[in-house]
């Protein structure tokens, strides 16, 4: 049983919602103190949606073709976020730019998971462009939102070797195994009021992170 004043999770996606599944199951089996309290997108038919309300959560999705520009868009989405009074907001395969006048009073309070070790590889087909780069390791990081496209603060990272043989889909299967756990260990952290941010530096129990924490790694087979 959720208690009432666990932190409130308003979560943005935009398709299959693994990230959000992991989550809603962690909020029922008692694993995270909080409670997602909408799930908004801006695909009506993204999975992510359905998984939401199958789970009896809020979810709605505003299609960006019915707004004149992104700042309207973003503006219109975040509105019903707001409306669910989020302590923080969970960007979890959202895949939409948000601009600087959305995430203004966010500041501090919305993270998202982007599968690199940022900085490497943002944007798309991370994957892909960490094999075709002959990188020996990859992962996932979780960071604070900036209107920088996946350049905020970042927060922790899983690694995963790149192993001979990786396609983009058997690396990104890899990678998305400890997306789960390191979004998890975030949000515990988050939730518990442990990890904050102090202008553009992360802090963990009061003090600076010298570096990204370090979780959910997955090491070469010996
Ligand atoms: C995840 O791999 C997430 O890291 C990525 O989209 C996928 C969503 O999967 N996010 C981004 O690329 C954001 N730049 P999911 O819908 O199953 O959680």
């Amino acid at each position: 049983m959720v208690a009432d004043h666990s932190p409130r999770l308003a979560v943005l996606a935009s398709g299959r919602g693994s990230n959000l599944q992991a989550i809603i199951d962690a909020v029922a089996d008692g694993r995270l103190d909080a409670r997602v309290a909408g799930v908004f997108g801006d695909r009506p038919k993204a999975f992510a949606l359905e998984r939401a309300r199958d789970a009896g959560i809020e979810a709605r999705a505003l299609r960006p073709r019915d707004f004149a520009d992104r700042d309207g868009f973003d503006a219109a989405l975040f509105n019903e976020v707001a409306s669910v009074q989020p302590d923080f907001i969970v960007c979890a395969g959202y895949m939409r730019l948000l601009g600087a006048a959305a995430l203004e009073p966010w500041a501090g309070r919305i993270i998202n998971i982007h599968p690199s070790l940022l900085p490497d590889f943002k944007g798309l087909d991370t994957h892909a462009r960490a094999i075709a780069a002959g990188v020996a390791e990859h992962g996932a990081s979780v960071h604070f939102v900036t209107p920088d496209l996946d350049g905020g603060p970042v927060i922790a990272q899983a690694r995963v070797p790149v192993l001979p043989g990786d396609d983009a889909d058997t690396l990104a299967a890899r990678v998305l195994e400890t997306e789960h756990p390191l979004m998890l260990a975030v949000l515990q952290l988050l939730c518990a009021g442990r990890i904050t941010l102090c202008d553009t530096v992360v802090e963990l129990d009061g003090q600076p992170l010298p570096a990204p924490l370090q979780l959910a790694s997955k090491r070469l087979p010996a």
